[in-house]
């Protein structure tokens, strides 16, 4: 990987590695990709604050989250089909998490499953929950995360139905699948991906595989798994989820004022802002312009985590600025991972790492819990919202579950 000098060049890796359709549904957002923009749009139009003669020598990305130490403030975020970006993703991007000394979290819709991470990485993890119409397989799959010791539960709440992308659509990836003969042919081209996958532990949704009666083959899987999600889903099931739960809960894809009241109200341990990357709602606010307002709302309360369009050090340096404890990273490790597998991936982390380093020594601060709206251009404005949004004392770690 001695030419990829930024999150970009492993995009342009893995659009070169990965077949178009799975790059494609990694690359897409929902419908018009208004809000798959303007993640990105809205976090570069924030200024970083330029400051001079500051001592920076002894610098420090640690932080905590939940009440562990975390080498940086990042956290590797819950992908659905990770391992078809390269076979066996969900175990190598673990690897490559535990190896840089950040959380990852496994999707309920990997490819891998639970017991296969477990097994393969000895190390905790975090696991994300999507529940779905039959609460008892949703509540199965949480006693099959306690038995792999999953500490924490990301309970995902911004998928009751399922925005499209029209790139899916348009590469057949669609349920039930169809078949193009321009996919087998651009498989062909990719010789390392195929033997990849071939050779993995499992090729469809692993947690779901050999878990439910019936489903014989990837087309009755995939239909399932797509009449699965509940549009009657409410805060009732999430308070079902907080009693049953043992270990701590974090609450993904809150993008509003009242509704991250709500989750504090519950007693979430943490909230992820989040539009899912600009694959759900199109249209509504970029993650970045509303992390500040519902930092304002909940104060110190709970942790606030962040995610939608980091691509740089810099993005999480404005984020943590803006009231986030700690980011959630998406495309940028799952680019990684098509570009290099577990190598990618660790690329990925070092890259964010390094510009996050260089961007703090640059806005003259040397560790994660100086970063406030100081560090930004009219900061003084979002000082208070930034303040305020930082625990004064990390929770104590729960016991594990
Ligand atoms: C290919 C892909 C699959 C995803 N699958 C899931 C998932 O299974 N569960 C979930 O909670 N979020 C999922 N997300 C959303 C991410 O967890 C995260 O919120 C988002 O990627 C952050 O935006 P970023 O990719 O711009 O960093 C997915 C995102 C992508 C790109």
């Amino acid at each position: 990987m001695k030419n990829v000098a930024c999150i970009d060049d492993l995009r342009t890796l893995a659009r070169s590695r990965v077949p178009r359709a799975f790059f494609d549904y990694a690359d897409s957002g929902s419908y018009s990709e208004q809000t798959l923009r303007a993640n990105r749009t809205d976090l570069e139009a924030i200024t970083l604050r330029q400051r001079v003669l500051v001592d920076v020598s002894e610098r420090s990305l640690e932080t905590t989250v939940l009440g562990k130490k975390l080498a940086a403030p990042m956290i590797l975020a819950p992908i659905g089909l990770l391992g078809m970006q390269h076979g066996n993703g969900e175990i190598l991007a673990a690897r490559a998490a535990n190896a840089a000394g950040i959380p990852w979290t496994l999707s309920t819709m990997s490819v891998c499953s639970i017991e296969h991470v477990a097994e393969a990485t000895h190390k905790p993890f975090w696991f994300q929950l999507y529940v779905i119409r039959d609460r008892g397989f949703s509540k199965a799959l949480m006693d099959r995360a306690i038995a792999a010791k999953v500490d924490t539960l990301v309970l995902t709440v911004d998928l009751q139905v399922l925005g499209q992308r029209h790139r899916d659509v348009r590469n057949g990836l669609t349920v039930p699948p169809e078949f193009r003969i321009k996919n087998v042919i651009d498989i062909a081209t990719k010789p390392a991906w195929a033997w990849s996958v071939l050779n993995a532990k499992s090729w469809s949704f692993g947690n779901i595989s050999g878990h439910v009666p019936g489903m014989e083959n990837v087309n009755s899987l995939a239909k399932w798994t797509q009449d699965q999600f509940d549009p009657a889903l409410n805060w009732k099931d999430v308070e079902w989820i907080k009693d049953y739960w043992p270990g701590h809960l974090v609450i993904k894809g809150i993008l509003d004022v009242d509704d991250a009241r709500t989750a504090v109200k519950i007693g979430a341990d943490a909230i992820v802002v989040s539009n899912h990357g600009g694959r759900q709602l199109d249209g509504t606010s970029s993650s970045i312009a509303m992390l500040p307002r519902v930092a304002d709302a909940i104060g110190n309360d709970t942790e606030i985590l962040f995610d939608g369009g980091i691509r740089t050090g810099a993005d999480i340096v404005r984020a943590l600025a803006l009231g986030a404890r700690a980011c959630l990273i998406g495309r940028s490790y799952v680019w990684g991972l098509g570009a290099g597998g577990e190598a990618g991936v660790a690329k990925a982390i070092d890259i964010l790492k390094k510009e996050l380093s260089v961007t703090m020594a640059l806005t003259g601060v040397g560790n994660i819990a100086s970063i406030d709206g100081r560090v930004l251009e009219g900061g003084a404005v979002k000082e208070k919202a930034a303040k305020a949004a930082k625990p004064k004392a990390a929770p104590k770690a729960k016991a594990k579950a």
